[in-house]
């Protein structure tokens, strides 16, 4: 049977458009530890996921450039010689075909409708996936053959342009390089990658979504990286280093404290401390440790929510509830922070229970229905057969 969600993209499609076009998956993503540090030249490891955007894409043979957002039921028309910074889902869209034409790519005019089952907002990176997917389209209708790390490149350009967030390149390289049942150990200073069976036997990886998004998040997503690059500046006049992954440990930063304000301090010590966490992790899950994988993961958040200060009271929250609860023995907030999902391992016979537990306790706290997502990994940004 066809998904519900392909299905409204074809149907759309075909009714504003014609009965030609060819469709692509572009998945969201999980990171299971490497928080905040993709931009810090640090390790993620992340994974593309079910959910994701769907997209029907076809040249038009024109100049015009036709979109349609399912999700918003919006539309939006332009020239392919005047793209230019919108609004809203726009600039996703346009900001990536800037980056084709910036490029010098032949693109001409096509229709596009797109549309699918990430929560907005949600953490799991919606903007990636919208950026992913119309990357992708364009690639294969216009032939503009870039390999698929030019392409999480172009689309990590993309989102710095329009939407103006100077994110890493975590989300666009899950997207695009995602692994069905694996995850990857992405170094975000060189590139390099390797796959990891995502082997966590007897447990399961539950997303709870807060569905809260507090802050103009792009902001302080932006004034955290900027505390980063003041911290490593004033380090590198001190210290013989290139980046974050040289300081051994967070003790060697003590010295250069009252060289700068608490807050850059306390970003730097949370960077130098989770580029060592990442590093355990990725040993851990190798060695099948479980338990003392979950351990860092508690480990993150608290650093996420004490130093670097991207959490909220209803990341925390949970976070608390499952700290209590035995059947998990790791939790934390995920991707950029400030609303958005949790991350829980939790014991595969405890999942239903930990689900109901969790989002009714939520629910009493805030009066707000949060939302459970039991994961599952996918392959990144692909084309869909006819
Ligand atoms: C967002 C950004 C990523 C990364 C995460 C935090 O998802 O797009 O590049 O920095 O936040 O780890």
């Amino acid at each position: 049977m066809m998904n519900m969600n392909i299905a409204a993209v074809a149907k759309a499609y075909t009714e504003k458009f014609s009965a030609t076009y060819q469709l692509f998956f572009s998945p969201g993503r999980i990171n299971l530890i490497g928080e905040h540090i993709d931009y810090n030249d640090g390790f993620v490891m992340p994974a593309a996921i079910k959910q994701g955007i769907y997209y029907a894409v076809a040249k038009n043979d024109t100049d015009e450039i036709h979109f349609f957002s399912t999700d918003f039921n919006e539309s939006f028309s332009t020239n392919i010689h005047d793209i230019k910074k919108a609004d809203g889902w726009k600039n996703y869209v346009l900001s990536v075909v800037n980056e084709f034409l910036l490029l010098k790519k032949n693109i001409k005019g096509f229709n596009c409708v797109f549309g699918g089952d990430i929560p907005n907002g949600s953490g799991m990176s919606s903007s990636a996936a919208v950026e992913g997917g119309i990357a992708m389209a364009l690639n294969e209708i216009f032939c503009c053959e870039l390999n698929r790390v030019e392409l999480a490149l172009l689309c990590q350009r993309a989102e710095h342009n329009f939407p103006n967030v100077n994110c890493g390149i975590m989300d666009q390289f899950a997207n695009m390089m995602g692994k069905q049942d694996h995850v990857i150990l992405l170094d975000c200073k060189s590139l390099d990658y390797q796959y990891f069976p995502l082997i966590i036997t007897g447990y399961k990886i539950v997303l709870i979504n807060t569905k809260v998004h507090h802050t103009l998040a792009s902001g302080e997503y932006n004034v955290r990286r900027q505390r980063c690059e003041e911290g490593l500046a004033i380090l590198k006049k001190n210290l013989d280093i290139q980046s974050f992954r040289d300081i051994v440990s967070s003790d060697n930063l003590e010295t250069y404290k009252d060289q700068m304000s608490d807050e850059v301090f306390n970003c730097c010590k949370y960077v130098v401390e989770e580029i060592s966490r990442t590093k355990k992790a990725a040993v851990y899950l190798q060695e099948n440790n479980i338990t003392a994988f979950g351990k860092l993961l508690f480990e993150t958040h608290d650093g996420l929510s004490k130093l670097y200060k991207v959490s909220c009271t209803e990341l925390d929250f949970l976070v608390d509830l499952a700290r209590n609860n035995n059947s998990v023995i790791g939790a934390r907030l995920m991707g950029g922070g400030f609303g958005g999902c949790t991350i829980n391992l939790v014991k595969e016979d405890s999942v239903d229970l930990f689900i109901a537990e969790t989002l009714s306790a939520y629910q009493n706290q805030f009066n707000i229905p949060g939302e459970a997502y039991v994961t599952e990994t996918s392959d990144g940004t692909y084309q869909i057969a006819d």
